[in-house]
């Protein structure tokens, strides 16, 4: 009789070690009485991943069913959908956005067209918070220094989607009756402070309060991220206010981002559902997960708006406000980012030197 002998091919072999490095079998979840106070939500119970395993571990817990798996990959699926809508609009309506040019060996090279600036901050600051948001969701069970350090980061994250919301809402979806206002005068450098307090704030009340959390840690971290959402919608709520929503598409769809958000608020706020069914809302459903959806949402709905905003402006609209003041206020930007990102590294220093004192 015939033998046949089955060897499997060399290549195979090369691999399977590699798969095996790569995808050690992760541990099963654990219960909140399993890891560190700084890891416990209220109202639920389990789907937490125990802390000190390797970064890959984590890493890999995308693949896994944990209680933080929908809340990394809203922000994720969000940060896609941005990015594919605006490369989507900017090839077939915003005729090339950036306006880059590259012109005949007599003409200047290349151009660009500074109406379009803000428009590309606010989508690179869209997909810096919804990236930032979901790495630090996804690896912040490692350490408690991880947890403090990612956290931070999440929250420059915010600040610069905040100032990336402003400089667009300002320049496109305003009204000349607003910009003219006392109030469209000062609005940059404000909505850039109260940016970066907004970030320092919660930086400093995550740090700062510890469990059971007083009151004082969620007042801390709202007031000033409320105070800086009630400035930088102002020049979309002036104008709901004063025209027509028939008179632009883009209407509709602020009211509607404005109403994805204060809804989002308000799961952010509250531990609803679950404080209602603690432990039944561990994978699904629980609080910050609606959050996450409704301002994934609420993020997707804006673009729409101030796309509709930006082909109707981008004509006149260095004619309005004058190459320099558009390009004074687009470099504040990257400023502002670093300014955020200094104030997480500080942070990030104190709690290392907090941890080492505990
Ligand atoms: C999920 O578990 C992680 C630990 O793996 C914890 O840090 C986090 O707060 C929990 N999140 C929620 C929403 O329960
Ligand atoms: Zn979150």
């Amino acid at each position: 009789m015939p033998r046949v002998s089955f060897a499997p091919p060399l290549a195979c072999l090369k691999v399977l070690p590699l798969l095996d490095f790569l995808l050690p079998s992760l541990p099963p979840t654990v219960r909140d009485v399993d890891v560190p106070p700084l890891f416990r939500e209220r109202f639920i119970a389990s789907g937490y991943r125990p802390v000190g395993l390797p970064w890959r571990c984590y890493a890999l817990s995308l693949l896994q069913v944990h209680n933080e798996t929908f809340n990394v990959w809203s922000h994720l699926l969000a940060a896609v959908g941005v990015l594919l809508r605006f490369t989507i609009f900017a090839f077939f309506r915003g005729g090339g956005v950036l306006g880059f040019r590259l012109q005949g060996p007599e003409g200047q090279g290349f151009s660009v067209d500074v109406a379009s600036l803000p428009l590309v901050l606010y989508v690179s600051s869209a997909i810096t918070y919804l990236s930032f948001s979901a790495a630090a969701h996804l690896l912040q069970s490692r350490s408690e220094q991880a947890h403090y350090s990612l956290f931070f980061l999440d929250y420059v994250g915010v600040a610069v989607y905040q100032y990336g919301c402003a400089l667009a809402l300002c320049f496109y979806s305003a009204d000349a009756a607003w910009t003219q206002s006392m109030l469209g005068q000062v609005f940059l450098p404000i909505a850039a402070l109260l940016a970066w307090s907004s970030c320092a704030a919660c930086c400093y009340a995550k740090l700062r309060f510890h469990r059971p959390y007083p009151l004082h840690r969620k007042l801390c971290q709202l007031v000033p991220m409320g105070v800086a959402y009630l400035l930088d919608v102002s020049p979309v709520a002036h104008r709901l206010a004063t025209h027509s929503w028939s008179s632009s598409p883009a209407l509709p769809l602020h009211f509607l981002q404005v109403a994805l958000f204060l809804l989002s608020a308000f799961f952010f706020s509250c531990p609803v559902p679950e404080r209602f069914s603690p432990g039944r809302f561990d994978i699904v459903g629980h609080g910050h997960q609606l959050f996450h959806v409704l301002l994934s949402f609420c993020t997707l709905a804006q673009q729409e708006a101030l796309f509709h905003d930006f082909l109707s402006r981008r004509p006149a609209l260095v004619r309005e406000f004058g190459e320099e003041r558009l390009l004074l206020a687009c470099a504040s930007f990257p400023c502002l980012a670093l300014c955020c990102a200094a104030t997480a590294l500080a942070m990030t220093r104190r709690a290392e030197a907090q941890l080492m004192k505990e």
